[in-house]
């Protein structure tokens, strides 16, 4: 891992929130390719606080996991990759910490549930080894109280006969199994903040539903928050608090969940609500697909990054890149003709063909 730039001290900024959990500072993580540089998050900046459960969309390759996973540095593995910016938890820069503190952290104070669980459980343990070892490291329990927590939480994710399952291996378990052992270990510390990377993708709905349940019920007890990446809108509508719309590595659009399905403003926003199925279950409505795919990262549209698929692009937002603008209390738009397109009702019916 390449740092570009040394942090100024984390420890010196102040905490400006008693409920804040997390600050991500112009947040940039690059890839060096055989092509060059690429900057796959470009000056991402949020907060999180506690109990705050933030969705966040944008189409594939829209920097949703880089994100993520930068946040606990867990790109650090590739000597490619290079970050900017400030993470901070508990006052520490997580992207200037050491490697020690990093490891007290994952899977304790925050953890992350992974796109893939077979990239994340070991072959060689048995599942109730995997999640014995997390409740023993960062739990101090027992190995006997450790065994009994194992199976309390594969049952909580909804795993049949946990007793039996919690000493099999996981190629013995289906993939929807094995994403409800991943989640199972992702809870097991109760974190403070779980980062969920399309977690119940391969899971069936009832199993979904459980699933979403559990975080609710976790948050509820310890005030845990959660980053929810996720491509179902309709997930985003029950579960989240807020949501954050990502495109080409920037965030676009954000603000509460009701505000942003009553009136989303960014052209783009608005483009990937219409093509959703099924919404607010009006299916008289037309979809729509945004037209042409997300930009490659070697070659980003100079300007405004959406003004190559942007039917209201105009001179100006192709030259100048525009700034992330407050719209309303917590909405902001990175738009130059929001106002414009949405006073004059255009952005409802820009889509609609
Ligand atoms: N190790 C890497 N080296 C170079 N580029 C990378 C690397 N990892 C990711 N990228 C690029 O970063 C961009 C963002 O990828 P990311 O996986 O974060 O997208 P995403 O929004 O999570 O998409 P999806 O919805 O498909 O999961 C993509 O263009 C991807 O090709
Ligand atoms: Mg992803």
């Amino acid at each position: 891992m390449i740092r570009r730039k040394q942090m100024k001290q984390a420890a010196l900024k102040a905490n400006n929130g008693e409920n804040m959990l997390l600050q991500v500072n112009q947040l940039s993580t690059r890839f060096l390719t055989e092509r060059g540089k690429v900057t796959a998050v470009d000056k991402i900046s949020f907060q999180v606080n506690k109990g705050e459960i933030i969705g966040i969309v944008g189409e594939s390759g829209s920097g949703k996991s880089v994100m993520s996973q930068s946040i606990l540095r867990l790109l650090d593995y590739t000597d490619e990759v290079e970050y900017d910016g400030e993470v901070l938890f508990q006052q520490l820069d997580l992207l200037s910490a050491s490697t020690a503190q990093l490891r007290k952290i994952r899977g304790a104070d925050i953890s992350m549930i992974f796109q893939d669980p077979l990239s994340s459980l070991n072959p060689v343990y048995t599942i109730g080894n995997q999640l014995e070892e997390v409740l023993r490291l960062h739990l101090k329990l027992s190995r006997k109280a450790a065994r009994l927590k194992a199976i309390e939480l594969l049952r909580l994710t909804g795993i049949p006969s946990p007793e039996v399952r919690v000493k099999e291996y996981p190629h013995q378990l289906s993939g929807g199994m094995q994403q409800r052992v991943m989640i199972a270990m992702a809870l097991a510390c109760e974190p403070q903040l779980l980062i969920a990377d399309e977690p119940t993708t391969a899971l069936d709905v009832t199993i979904q539903a459980q699933i979403l349940q559990l975080i609710l019920q976790l948050r509820e007890k310890i005030g845990m928050a959660v980053l929810f990446i996720t491509h179902d809108l309709g997930v985003v509508s029950e579960l989240c608090t807020s949501v954050k719309v990502m495109y080409l590595g920037q965030i676009v659009e954000e603000s509460s969940t009701a505000k942003l399905f009553e009136r989303p403003l960014h052209p783009y926003t608005q483009g990937l609500l219409r093509s959703m199925p099924q919404l607010d279950g009006d299916r008289e409505q037309p979809l729509h697909v945004i037209k042409g795919t997300v930009p490659s990262l070697l070659d980003v549209p100079a300007g405004c990054r959406f003004a190559t698929r942007c039917p209201f692009a105009n001179m100006q937002c192709s030259k100048e890149e525009p700034p992330m603008e407050i719209v309303d209390s917590n909405h902001r738009v990175k738009c130059w003709r929001v106002r414009e397109i949405n006073d004059m009702g255009k952005g409802a019916t820009a889509y609609v063909h």
